[in-house]
């Protein structure tokens, strides 16, 4: 089954928001999901015990970096996909979620700030490939993008990486309130009512083109393989 980990040193750069996006949209044609929530602060944990959530998205607690590798396992036995969201730092755990996976996602804000960051999490990713001894696919999601306008700074960084061959998936996370809300309201973008945020449907298309090329990065890779 495949796991797909959302990792990046950069905090706040959008992996739990974008993984919670993310299995919500798996979730909805009934397979069963499980959340490995592997930050110390558990912001999943925390939004799994408000009201709302599906059935079958289950969100596991991973202790420390000697417990990831049981999670992952445990959790790929009896779920369709395994979504990790490790914690923005570097760390062992973060590395050992990288060689499990099938997919990582590396969430980046339209930010050249950011880019350092990115480098970084791609490199550890090619390290980690290494030591495992077998390719590990990557590719970079660009987070937070307002909604209005793809920005100049966003543009000349989606350009850099693109020059210097680095893997972009080709949807954005865009700035949406419903992408937040979830994780007070509890729920997900498709259990909240339209009338409790503006632009959820637009939300969920998000949602769903990210599973989309999601879904198509994995086929591609098995095809390859
Ligand atoms: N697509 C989005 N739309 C609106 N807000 C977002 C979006 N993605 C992230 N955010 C907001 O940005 C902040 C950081 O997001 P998030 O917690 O998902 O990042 P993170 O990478 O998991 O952070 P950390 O490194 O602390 O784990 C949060 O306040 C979140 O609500
Ligand atoms: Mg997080």
């Amino acid at each position: 089954m495949p796991i797909i980990s959302f990792a990046t040193s950069k905090g706040g750069a959008g992996k739990t928001t974008s993984a919670l996006a993310l299995a919500s949209e798996l979730a909805r044609g009934g397979d069963k999901i499980t959340l490995i929530d592997a930050d110390p602060n558990q912001p999943l944990v925390r939004w799994a015990k408000l009201p709302g959530k599906p059935d079958n998205i289950e969100v596991v607690a991973d202790e420390s970096e000697e417990t990831i590798l049981d999670s992952i396992e445990n959790a790929s036995r009896s779920s369709k996909v395994v979504i990790v969201d490790l914690e923005g730092t570097a760390s062992s755990r973060l590395s050992f979620a990288i060689g499990a996976s099938d997919l990582v996602v590396i969430p980046c804000q339209g930010s050249m700030l950011d880019a350092p960051e990115t480098a970084k999490a791609i490199k550890l990713v090619k390290q980690t490939e290494r030591a495992v001894q077998r390719p590990i696919e990557y590719a970079v999601l660009f987070t937070k993008i307002p909604a209005a306008i793809a920005t100049r700074n966003y543009k000349d960084i989606n350009n850099q990486f693109n020059d210097a061959g680095i893997s972009v998936l080709p949807v954005q996370m865009i700035e949406r309130e419903a992408f937040r809300t979830v994780f007070s309201t509890g729920g997900t973008i498709h259990t909240i009512p339209s009338t409790a945020v503006s632009g959820l449907s637009a939300a969920q298309e998000n949602a769903f083109a990210l599973a989309d090329s999601v879904i198509k990065r994995l086929s591609a890779k098995r095809k390859a393989a």
